[in-house]
């Protein structure tokens, strides 16, 4: 929290909205859409604003028509109101500028070569893309009109022109009254490309060493530090390291690189990661799953240079906290979590630590940026609608009783009370999170949501009901104004031939004892060994507690057979998988994973077949048996071993209790939100939640 400085900048804290992309500019200009966007992250506490790159030489070297152009004073009034707002909510400005060189999507579909160091080789292993589905290929392709990408090895008039209009760039960027430009040499874009030995083989003064590769890099961060000399800070994005093929930006050549830039008139490095194959390291970076992913590589950055030090990536507040205390780094920047909460850096300073509502690294936003479309936020209905915060109070206040404590009827409960409703949560199970609860064991990160969740419902005073399963008599004795039905999905048993044996398990049933209240009908003849891990997670009902004691005692026998590799049985296979079981996945159709966001996804099925899960596609169940499965795939006839068969297809919306309800004709409004409603896992929760609630 306390003041930060980067050149001729000073901050009011050390927190950094980083650059994002929200995709609603048109035709280069900024719009109020973006504007809000900006403000309420601004006005959230953030003491720097990095808005989304936006080109120098738009549309040349843009990725989308729908980014912010510096390429023409006509981009300025924009780039001023934005400014503007911004200083108005108490934050600083940084316009982050770029050249996407061969990630220049505008290029391609307007038939030009799109700027490389030399005539290059992108290959890359392309095969998770198998599981990406046919409208997501063609909504990619479409963002380049299906064009091949023709390079062109950037001359010496190409690269005085290109350090030229960078620094004109930036000269917008101060005359709009802004406070600090950032160039961008990360990410694939051009300054990064020429940096590293894999993509770059010139043979000129900007190719061979590494003092060669940055040359392009410092010429620019030259020119535009004598342009607009001390009017603006000047901050270097820069990979700490590329993960995946060989040749790509070591830790050692970052350091040497951060060194020349300072030379060269930076003010701040701002220390990234990337993946340099999209398909297989998109969640290395630049979007990393692991929390403080770059924290490392920056601290040794720091180590070398005297200018102040910016990491990113999954920079959670206590670890910036504590990296910012140790001297480590002298800025955080946190991308997906001010996404999900604009509020954090206030509620940080004011103590409310609890009320911070966590991202949860789902990847949805920035899948989004793929297709060239505008990023949304699964826990945050308000990215893109900034409109709909504050909450708006109800006209009159209701007594409303929600049905399930899963994340649907959490959100519903919260956002109602937030606006002046009395709710009643009832839940028939023992705990509150639904399957969400479930959920945490296999995407340790959704544990967040939901300890924000039992926060926010306390500091509320939220009534909640549990072991309280919902009739339309228990509804009606509650005496509510309206009902809101968030009991989530139906996961039906498998109608294969031997699909009620007992060693066959549903997400129900597997659930159900999990959270030790299965019955015996339920369960069948394993409940009296499963029962013990239900009676313990009944105990501590810590979701990391069971995680990690499940690493030791699983009481599944060694080979498992998982129906359904759809989100829950991909992730599912690969818990059980880890837990050292032999895991055959067996999966109707092609892509896996789904809904999973893409980069996500690509990166679980991964994860599974690291694991060890033998994963099959296209299969068709024949019959299950005591001790196995078999199907059919391309026309031959396949078996393996089960001892046991885990059932994670067939997931569908139902919601009986809204129809009983409705019969009755109680004179009660009726709203059914969540996967009782459309299956769309916490992102479909909290959004369907928001439709409803914010208008009741
Ligand atoms: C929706 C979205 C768009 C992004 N767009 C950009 C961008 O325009 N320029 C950039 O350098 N990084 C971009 N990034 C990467 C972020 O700046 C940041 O480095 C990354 O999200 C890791 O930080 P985090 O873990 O705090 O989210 C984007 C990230 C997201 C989520
Ligand atoms: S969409 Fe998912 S990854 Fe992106 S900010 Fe929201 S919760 Fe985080």
């Amino acid at each position: 929290m306390s003041p930060g400085r980067i050149g001729p900048m000073e901050t009011h804290n050390r927190i950094v909205l980083p650059a994002m992309d929200m995709n609603v500019s048109e035709h280069g200009e900024i719009e109020q859409p973006e504007i809000d966007h900006y403000v309420s992250r601004a006005a959230g506490g953030a003491g720097l604003i990095i808005t989304g790159a936006c080109a120098i030489a738009f549309p040349h070297g843009a990725a989308s028509m729908k980014e912010p152009g510096l390429s023409d004073d006509k981009y300025i009034p924009g780039l001023k109101a934005l400014a503007d707002a911004v200083h108005a909510a108490g934050s600083k400005l940084c316009i982050q500028s770029t050249h996407h060189g061969k990630v220049a999507r505008v290029d391609v579909a307007n038939d030009r070569p799109v700027f490389a160091p030399n005539q290059p080789d992108y290959t890359y292993d392309m095969s998770a893309l198998a599981d990406s589905t046919r409208e997501e290929l063609g909504k990619m392709g479409a963002a380049t009109a299906g064009k091949q990408t023709e390079y062109r090895e950037m001359t010496d008039e190409d690269i005085a022109w290109l350090i030229e209009t960078w620094a004109d760039a930036a000269e917008r960027i101060a005359k709009a009254g802004c406070d600090a430009v950032e160039i961008h040499a990360a990410h694939g874009y051009i300054l990064g490309v020429f940096l590293n030995q894999r993509d770059n083989k010139r043979t000129d003064q900007y190719g061979g060493s590494l003092e060669n590769r940055a040359r392009l890099a410092c010429e620019v961060i030259s020119a535009v530090k004598q342009r607009v000399g001390d009017r603006l800070a000047i901050l270097v994005r820069v990979a700490g390291e590329q993960y995946g093929q060989d040749g790509g930006l070591t830790l050692d050549e970052a350091v040497e690189a951060s060194k020349l830039f300072e030379q060269a008139g930076a003010d701040a490095i701002h220390v990234t990661g990337w993946g340099r194959n999209p398909f297989d390291n998109f969640t290395d970076g630049p979007l990393p799953n692991k929390v403080g992913a770059y924290l490392a590589n920056a601290a040794e950055i720091k180590k070398h240079v005297s200018l102040p030090v910016i990491a990113v990536g999954r920079m959670l507040p206590e670890v910036s906290e504590k990296a910012l205390a140790a001297g480590q780094i002298d800025f955080a920047a946190m991308g997906r979590q001010l996404l999900a909460d604009p509020e954090l850096p206030n509620k940080l300073r004011d103590g409310k630590f609890d009320q911070v509502r966590p991202c949860i690294n789902c990847y949805l936003c920035v899948a989004e940026n793929f297709f060239d479309d505008t990023p949304f936020c699964a826990v945050n209905p308000a990215l893109g609608n900034e409109a709909l915060l504050p909450l708006k109070p109800a006209s009159a206040s209701k007594h409303v009783v929600v049905v399930g404590a899963g994340p649907a009827g959490l959100e519903s409960a919260r956002v109602l009370t937030e606006r002046g409703h009395r709710v009643t949560v009832v839940d028939k199970s023992d705990r509150l999170g639904g399957t969400m609860w479930f959920s945490t064991m296999t995407t340790p990160d959704n544990e967040r949501l939901l300890k924000w969740f039992k926060a926010e419902i306390k500091r509320l005073n939220i009534a909640v009901k549990l072991n309280t399963p919902a009739t339309v008599e228990s509804i009606k004795a509650l005496r509510p104004d309206h009902v809101i039905v968030a009991t989530g999905a139906v996961r039906p048993k498998p109608d294969f031939p031997g699909g009620d044996l007992p060693n066959v398990q549903t997400g129900d049933t597997l659930r159900a004892m999990m959270l030790g209240t299965a019955t015996a009908e339920e369960a069948g003849a394993l409940l009296s060994t499963l029962g013990k891990l239900g009676r313990l997670s009944g105990v501590t009902k810590s979701p990391e507690f069971v995680r990690q004691f499940t690493k030791f005692w699983l009481p599944m026998g060694k080979d498992v057979v998982v129906i359904g590799g759809s989100l829950v049985g991909l992730e599912l296979s690969e818990f059980v998988a880890e837990r050292g079981r032999r895991v055959t996945l067996l999966h109707e159709k092609q892509q896996l994973g789904l809904p999973l966001a893409m980069p996500r996804r690509w990166t679980a099925v991964k994860d599974a077949e690291k694991h060890g899960v033998k994963i099959h596609r296209n299969v068709s169940i024949t019959r299950i048996t005591e001790k196995s499965v078999e199907w059919t795939e391309g026309g031959e006839s396949f078996s393996a071993p089960a001892d046991m068969v885990v059932y994670a297809d067939g997931t569908t919306s139902a919601s009986p209790l809204a129809d009983e309800l409705r019969a009755a004709d109680l004179g009660i409004g009726v709203d059914v939100v969540g996967d009782a409603g459309a299956v769309n896992y916490i992102h479909g929760a909290i959004h369907s939640s928001w439709k409803v609630t914010t208008e009741l």
